[in-house]
């Protein structure tokens, strides 16, 4: 399997390291040899710096593309224009992607889907929520018998760490995101962080998996944790709770319920535990009952380690992204803020 990695920033990184230690073991475990083809970034020193051979190395991914031989291209651009076009540009050339682009999956994923589809690939992206932690293969796979009655997720990391410092060492919002940004869990524009918009692009990609029914960001109610004081902090502990940025999505009998906000959580329950950079995503099948999966949900190891099992499953022939109620027509409603329960 012949991969062309574009984008070298803290997530594409960590997947060139990746590679270049556990390939051999990957082969070891599954028979497939994973090769770097190329890894293209505006900074190719840095590319180079990291060990890649020098004539694997581009300035720009779009070249590199059109002129190496390569059988999956990972996207790890980010945003949702130039991402955008050479993700296009990629499908139409008949090559599998993976993506951590979970922005661009919540607002355009229902095309780029179908343009996979037409272009017989697969389009994978279980990078794009939770980090390091295998929620999208948990839903298309092993609770893929259960109907989903909810999901309740600490999926954003920046927030959560900036919560849990807030929490456990009184600093106030802006001490915290600083910290966060230099840890490297911030996305470029923390506002997506801070305003809720990053765990709204994730609970809707979940629950389109969930529910077989495209939700879009716009379809999220959304408040983010920028107007959290440390006051509010500490009556909240008074009363025996934690405040943790939420996503939330319900199915009930009359509806979708998809939505982002700072929420009280008793502080023992498990999810008033989750704290750091740690996301967990608590999810309730009709079957199964309650399961959590937990990890590290940001940061260049712990998504890198997501990025190259898309990559493996690839390798193994697993080229499954969506299911295809997706593209039928829905008869599921989602909610209205003042029809939440
Ligand atoms: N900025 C995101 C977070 C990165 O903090 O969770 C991972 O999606």
């Amino acid at each position: 399997m012949r991969v062309g990695i574009v984008g070298c920033g803290t997530v594409g990184s960590g997947v060139v390291k990746l590679l270049l230690q556990n390939s051999s073991l990957i082969e070891r475990r599954t028979g497939e040899k994973i090769e770097i083809a190329f890894v293209a970034d505006k900074n190719p020193e840095k590319v180079k710096s990291l060990g890649v051979p020098v004539d694997r190395v581009y300035d720009d991914g779009f070249e590199a593309l059109k002129s190496v031989d390569c059988d999956v291209i990972v996207e790890l651009i980010g945003g949702t224009t130039v991402a955008r076009d050479l993700i296009i540009e990629a499908l139409k050339m008949e090559k599998h992607v993976v993506t951590a682009n979970k922005a661009l999956l919540a607002d355009y994923g229902k095309d780029l889907f179908m343009l996979a589809r037409e272009s017989g690939v697969s389009l994978k992206f279980e990078a794009s929520v939770g980090g390091g932690i295998p929620v999208i293969k948990a839903l298309r796979e092993g609770l893929v018998g259960n109907r989903i009655k909810g999901i309740y997720g600490i999926i954003n990391g920046t927030a959560n760490y900036i919560l849990t410092m807030m929490t456990e060492k009184k600093v106030d919002f802006y001490t915290a995101l600083k910290e966060a940004q230099e840890l490297g869990y911030a996305e470029a524009d923390p506002t997506l962080d801070v305003e809720g918009y990053d765990a709204a692009h994730k609970i809707a990609i979940l629950s389109s998996l969930a529910y077989c029914r495209w939700v879009k960001t716009e379809n999220v109610y959304l408040r983010g944790i920028r107007e959290i004081t440390p006051l509010d902090i500490e009556l909240a502990m008074d009363f025996g709770y934690r405040i943790k940025l939420l996503a939330i999505s319900k199915l009930e009998e009359n509806g979708m319920e998809v939505r982002v906000h700072p929420t009280m959580i008793p502080e023992n329950h498990i999810l008033a535990s989750v704290n750091g950079v740690f996301n967990a995503c608590l999810v309730d099948g009709d079957f199964v009952g309650e399961t959590l999966y937990y990890g590290k949900g940001a940061g260049e190891k712990p998504t890198a380690s997501a990025v190259v099992s898309d990559i493996v499953d690839l390798a193994l022939g697993n080229f499954y992204d969506v299911p295809e109620c997706l593209f039928e027509k829905s008869e599921v409603k989602i909610k209205e803020p003042d029809e939440f329960v």
